[in-house]
């Protein structure tokens, strides 16, 4: 199957590696930005361009790597441009498949679930791999296409994709800002980062052995008000992330009282 990647940044980047890496056929990438184009095209050894016009319309294949809100405009240009018969697909997780559905027949979504940082190392085989299709044949390809570079392939639906973009931002996003916060605080108090690192990575190596909810320890946990009211005062020289303890505290409070 010939592909056609557009978009290369952090995702693009890393899929482009992966697919090549494992034999299939990239055969043109395509960057607004031509040194990006160069690179990653160089990098894969297979064609670039930065202009849109400039993609081959002979390819299989078309995957959209691109900003969320280019998915539907870049779409739109491609369409135009004698590709409205071929298969395109985007790899968002907050997109619906049906941003395709004005200009081609043949889409779907090819949603890798992971966080991806262009100078990180991506080791594709665990990585989740979502796919859907606006025909069951396409969907069975792109299934077939994923477990070339993954061996844990889904097929999920919008709807679906959609809960799991949000748990995604919660289980990624937001535990990272947590870690930021956390580092923000130490730094203006004077206090190595380094030292929770221990304790971070933990909290992860935890769920291997249990739930979440079971692993929860801390204050809150506890119902330690004292700790939790100490904690606040603290926290007075840090407004912006007062309200924030506050509504982490109460969270977890209520999940814990409403389950006992
Ligand atoms: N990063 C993640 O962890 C992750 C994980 C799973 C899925 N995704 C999804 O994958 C897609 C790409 O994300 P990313 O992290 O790779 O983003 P990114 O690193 O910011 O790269 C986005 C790419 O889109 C290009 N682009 C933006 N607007 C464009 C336009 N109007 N026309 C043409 N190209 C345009 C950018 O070009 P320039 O470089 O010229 O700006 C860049 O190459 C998004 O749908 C995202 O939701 C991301």
């Amino acid at each position: 199957m010939k592909i056609v990647l557009i978009g290369a940044g952090n995702v693009g980047w890393h899929l482009g590696h992966r697919l090549r890496s494992c034999g299939q056929d990239v055969v043109q990438v395509f960057s607004r930005n031509l040194l990006k184009a160069k690179e990653l095209g160089e990098g894969i050894q297979t064609a670039f361009t930065d202009h849109l016009d400039e993609i081959t319309t002979s390819a299989d294949l078309y995957i959209l790597a691109v900003h969320d809100d280019a998915i539907e405009p870049v779409a739109e240009k491609l369409a135009a441009s004698g590709l409205q018969e071929k298969l395109i697909v985007h790899t968002s997780g907050a997109t619906p498949m049906s941003v395709f559905a004005a200009d081609f027949k043949r889409f779907g979504v090819f949603y890798p679930l992971q966080t991806f940082t262009k100078s990180r190392a991506a080791n594709f085989e665990i990585i989740p791999i979502c796919i859907d299709a606006s025909l069951d044949s396409d969907r069975e390809m792109l299934t077939q296409l994923a477990r070339k570079i993954s061996s844990k392939v889904f097929q999920i639906t919008d709807q679906e994709r959609a809960v799991l973009h949000v748990a995604a931002v919660f289980v990624n996003n937001f535990t990272n800002h947590l870690f930021h916060v956390g580092q923000s605080v130490l730094e203006r108090e004077k206090i190595s980062f380094e030292l929770l690192l221990p304790l971070i990575r933990e909290t992860v190596d935890k769920l291997e052995d249990g739930t979440p909810g079971e692993m929860q320890t801390g204050p809150a946990r506890r119902g330690d008000e004292e700790t939790i009211q100490r904690h606040l005062r603290f926290l007075e020289k840090y407004p912006e992330y007062q309200d924030l303890y506050r509504t982490l505290t109460d969270s977890i409070l209520q999940h814990f009282t409403n389950k006992t």
